[in-house]
């Protein structure tokens, strides 16, 4: 069996506004899975993101990436994994291609192979005419995109997306999923936050509902989907994930 994707145990966040944004948090994402990580609005998902990218401290527990610990291991964990943030956080005023370029250069990889590769990611994920112009210049949902190619230069085995394609049109989305089910068919494990439920329920293999700092829900997809209790009409239209959701998550 190979070693998991991320193995989450006990995790505990406390900010230091005494927020207790995670209250003992455990999961596990297989190596090749699509992972849901599901949650309202300061759910804790992205503290999640953050403990396990190395970017914001944890309290208590541990975490590690495919058998690499955040803590002793911190080099080899981090480099596993690509991220694509919640936060647009490139420079706005430098060109696609260098921003990818550059991102390359952090983890070692010479001008000569990335400069082909990032022109490649651009070319794939539709940026292949924007890629010289200043990236203030793409539209919202093309610098979503430039973020997930950036997150891919140094071929991470683990592509954490946090709300990759949060105000990406429906066409887009659907070509966005395409392309993240490409990488998985390839071998990359991913893990995704969303609040497009529909998007989820498309994509993922596995789904972990969390709500106040904890998980409340945590299998596969069709183990989620059976905690579906019929209720007759709701007059909603959503999906059978999003009725489970509201089920699990609402403050009733
Ligand atoms: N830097 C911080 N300092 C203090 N509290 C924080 C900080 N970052 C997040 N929090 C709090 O921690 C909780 C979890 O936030 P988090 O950003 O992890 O939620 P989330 O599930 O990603 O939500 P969203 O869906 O809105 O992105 C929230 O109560 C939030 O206000
Ligand atoms: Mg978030």
């Amino acid at each position: 069996m190979s070693e998991p994707a991320l193995v989450i145990k006990d995790l505990k966040k406390k900010y230091a506004n005494g927020t207790e944004a995670l209250k003992g948090v455990s999961l596990t994402v297989p190596a090749g899975d699509f992972f849901a990580l599901l949650g309202p609005n300061g759910a804790g998902k992205t503290t999640i993101i953050g403990i396990t990218t190395g970017l914001v401290n944890k309290t208590e527990g541990t975490v590690s990436v495919f058998g690499h610990d955040i803590d002793t291991d911190t080099e080899m964990a981090k480099a596993q994994i690509g991220l694509v943030g919640q936060e647009l956080n490139f420079n706005p005023f430098e060109k696609p291609i260098d921003i990818i370029v550059n991102q390359g250069g952090y983890y070692g990889i010479p001008r000569t192979e990335a400069v082909p590769r990032a022109k490649q990611l651009l070319t794939d994920l539709g940026l292949g005419e924007k890629m010289t112009g200043r990236a203030m210049e793409l539209s919202g949902g093309m610098k979503r995109r430039l973020m997930i190619a950036r997150a891919l230069i140094h071929k991470p085995r683990f592509l954490i997306l946090d709300e990759p394609t949060a105000g990406v049109d429906v066409e887009l989305r659907r070509g966005m999923w395409d392309y993240l089910r490409k990488l998985t068919s390839e071998g990359l494990t991913i893990l995704l936050t969303t609040h497009y439920l529909e998007e989820a329920e498309q994509l993922a293999k596995h789904v972990a509902i969390i709500r106040k700092g904890e998980i409340v829900a945590n299998g596969t997809m069709d183990e989620i989907l059976a905690l579906h209790e019929d209720k007759g009409d709701t007059g909603y239209r959503g999906g059978k994930l999003e009725e489970v959701f509201i089920q699990l998550t609402s403050e009733k």
